[in-house]
């Protein structure tokens, strides 16, 4: 087969699942891109149309070994019709779980056919200055992997003549998945003595969870702590600050620092 169209599918409240796609996508080469961002709200309610004659590459970002619950019903909404997939999940170095294996199954019964798959590093959404974690990631030699992962991609397309002779994908995970769990009654703050009202917080946030009126009343119940909102704020009035994300990060930090490698599935 050959790929005339590439379509990125992705959840990426902080950028570095977008960012990964790119490069994959750059790496396969095909006519057109398309691009579904489905970070915004809106993409909760949008109509799409079934996605045909194109090769669709899902991105998503791990959460608590798991896709986060928001971009699942975000990824339902979109229909293939034996449409090829490419799955990808972006974690923050310490590990991937369920999460590759959930969006299999979740694409599988909405019609793709998946490809190929990877596990792909990011920058930890937690990161800070003081406790930096996998920082700068995805970095050009993690970009270059994506971008071969995409060369590979288009020569297992090439040589597959029809979609229905895609075989089954083997990706790690386990099923039933580990149970997601979050933790309740969290979400950033804000320091209102620096806080401009500029709207930044409110434009980023993918689940509406900041009130135009008053960015500093976050709805923890609708915050899904993707951090989009501290990185996005122009003068650093915003900050997940509860004592239990800090003693995660204390824990990420001592415990998965240790660098690791892109995996990838074909
Ligand atoms: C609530 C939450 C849970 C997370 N859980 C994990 C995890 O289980 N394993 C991991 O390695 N990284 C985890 N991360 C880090 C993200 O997977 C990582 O930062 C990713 O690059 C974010 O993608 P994005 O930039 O596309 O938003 C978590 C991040 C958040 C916000």
């Amino acid at each position: 087969m050959k790929i005339h169209s590439i379509t990125l599918a992705y959840f990426s409240p902080t950028g570095t699942t977008r960012r990964v796609l790119e490069s994959i996508a750059a790496g396969i080469t095909a006519d057109g891109i398309t691009r579904l961002d489905l970070t915004p709200p809106e993409a909760q309610t949008r109509a799409t149309a079934p996605l045909r004659d194109t090769l669709v590459l899902f991105g998503a970002p791990v959460y608590a070994g798991r896709i986060p619950a928001v971009a699942a019903e975000r990824f339902r909404r979109l229909q293939g019709e034996g449409t090829p997939a490419v799955l990808v999940v972006v974690y923050g170095n310490r590990l991937f779980e369920d999460a590759l294996l959930e969006l299999q199954h979740l694409t599988v019964e909405c019609g793709f056919r998946p490809v190929a798959g990877g596990g792909f590093l990011g920058e930890h959404s937690f990161s800070t200055a003081e406790l930096p974690l996998s920082p700068g990631r995805p970095d050009a030699a993690d970009l270059q992997r994506a971008a071969d992962f995409g060369r590979q991609i288009r020569e297992k397309v090439w040589r597959i003549a029809h979609v229905e002779d895609i075989s089954p994908l083997s990706v790690p995970g386990n099923f039933p998945y580990r149970e997601g769990h979050k933790l309740t009654g969290v979400a950033p703050v804000t320091d209102a003595a620096l806080c401009t009202r500029c709207g930044a917080c409110i434009a980023v946030c993918p689940t509406a969870a900041i009130p135009p009126d008053d960015p500093a009343a976050t709805d923890p119940a609708a915050c899904i702590l993707c951090c989009a909102c501290t990185r996005a704020c122009p003068v650093g009035a915003r900050a997940l600050a509860d004592p239990r994300i800090q003693q995660t990060r204390r824990w990420l930090y001592e415990s998965c620092s240790a660098r690791k490698e892109p995996e990838v599935y074909l």
